[in-house]
């Protein structure tokens, strides 16, 4: 199994490059399957579950040709609408096909997407949207059955502005007769990524990026090309990564706009942050101050950015609150960071960090993908050496993580 090994670094220094956003890249994959025409996205990440969703695409007929970080994607011939166990279970994900295929076919059967280490992660709002818009659904033997000769339009109000909800139900939409509306709908900046790659194929989506989004169902899709958005937890994370080591980087391909809870709480604990042309400069320029966080759907401060933060927050003297209110398991990472030294008690859905004088790096595991990345950062000041395993999680999400941080002088090593 592989891991990282990671030393007590200096202060992280220099410049590197931020990746497309894999919570974007995702979805608009699966909208691909919206068109038979061929669709070509660029700025695609190398991560594990961009791997995931293509090989779906691929035991569903799609061919899909990869020129460096371009996908080619050609759905002229699909020929299957089954999503097999095997691939969903790597990958929720993989559920996001469900609204393209319906839509484009009139029938899908997935398997039930599995839970995982931050939740149950239900679809109940995934299949109210779509029973809404006249899909017939059945459960049974692990698969969920939707048919539907076709789609119409419905007004849907999402009890949570579920991010995966109002995709499927966006995408759903592009082909259904009539309007979609969805109320309190996900606004998160990878919805507007989607919506604008909808648009581009033909679609007809207004007010992606607010709580209300229109769609007006037409006839057909035609092929688009796309480029995608960077990765604003990626880019996130490296701005952590500066803060844990008091160090000063520039990180390039950055909407500093899509960062802005961020931003300021890293400014408020006394970090320099500042945009400058298409990236961001990380300074850490005093000693850190504790900051309390709360996690809520965006713009609010994003729960994948939690145990990032609360990693920083390990390191820094004084008391810190931090409240996890999106998912009801995001707590994983706290046993494996006071396996570090860390001093954290966590009280319901807040953990309460007293900050140490040191960390002192021993054998951890990565048991998601954010919270990994939360342990190499850790690791990143420890004391001695840390080793994280596990961290197939880590490759899901982050491309080439080791050596972009080992391009501003981190100590790490990945050992397969
Ligand atoms: C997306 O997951 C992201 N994944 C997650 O990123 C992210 O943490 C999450 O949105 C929240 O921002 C992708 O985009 C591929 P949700 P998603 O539906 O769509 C509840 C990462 O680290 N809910 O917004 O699955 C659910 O239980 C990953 O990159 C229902 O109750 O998240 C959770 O508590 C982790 N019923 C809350 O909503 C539903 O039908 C948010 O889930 C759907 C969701």
């Amino acid at each position: 199994m592989a891991k990282y090994v990671i030393k007590k670094s200096l202060p992280l220094e220099g410049r590197v490059r931020i990746s497309g956003a894999k919570n974007s890249v995702l979805p608009i994959i699966a909208a691909s399957l919206l068109t038979d025409d061929v669709c070509v996205i660029d700025g695609v990440p190398s991560l594990e579950d961009v791997n995931i969703i293509c090989r779906l695409l691929e035991f569903l007929g799609s061919k899909i040709d990869v020129h460096g970080d371009c996908l080619r994607i050609d759905n002229g011939n699909i020929k299957n609408t089954v999503a097999p166990y095997e691939l969903v279970r790597k990958m929720r994900a993989s559920f996001l096909a469900v609204g393209p295929l319906l839509a484009k076919s009139g029938e899908v059967k997935i398997s039930m997407p599995g839970g995982c280490a931050i939740g149950t992660r239900p679809i109940n709002l995934h299949l109210k949207g779509l029973a809404a818009m006249g899909a017939e659904i059945s459960l049974g033997h692990g698969f969920i059955h939707a048919k539907a000769s076709k789609l119409t339009g419905s007004t849907i109000y999402l009890d949570f502005p579920s991010v995966g909800a109002t995709e499927n139900i966006m995408m759903a939409g592009t082909l259904a007769e009539g309007q979609t509306v969805i109320e309190n709908a996900a606004e998160e900046p990878e919805i507007v990524d989607l919506a604008n790659f909808l648009n581009a194929m033909g679609a007809n989506v207004k007010g992606a990026g607010t709580d209300t989004i229109k769609i007006d169902g037409v006839n057909f899709l035609k092929g688009a090309n796309h480029s995608i958005i960077p990765d604003r937890i990626e880019a996130g994370t490296f701005m952590a990564a500066a803060a844990i080591t008091g160090g000063d980087i520039f990180l390039e391909n950055v909407l500093i706009d899509h960062l802005k809870p961020v931003e300021a709480k890293l400014k408020e604990a006394g970090m320099l942050v500042e945009e400058i042309g298409d990236g961001v400069r990380v300074k850490c320029v005093k000693p850190l101050q504790a900051v309390d966080i709360k996690t809520l759907p965006y713009p609010g401060f994003p729960t994948d950015m939690q145990a990032q933060m609360m990693a920083l927050m390990c390191t820094i003297s004084g008391s810190s609150i931090i409240t996890e209110t999106v998912f009801e398991n995001r707590f994983m990472h706290v046993s494996e960071l006071k396996r570090l030294g860390a001093n954290i008690k966590i009280e319901g859905r807040s953990a309460i960090i007293e900050g140490v004088e040191k960390l002192t790096g021993t054998q951890v595991k990565a048991t998601d993908l954010r919270a990994g990345a939360a342990l190499v950062l850790a690791g990143l000041c420890a004391e001695g050496t840390t080793e994280v395993v596990d961290i197939y999680h880590i490759d899901r999400g982050y491309e080439n993580f080791a050596d972009k941080l080992r391009q501003l002088g981190a100590l790490i090593y990945r050992e397969d």
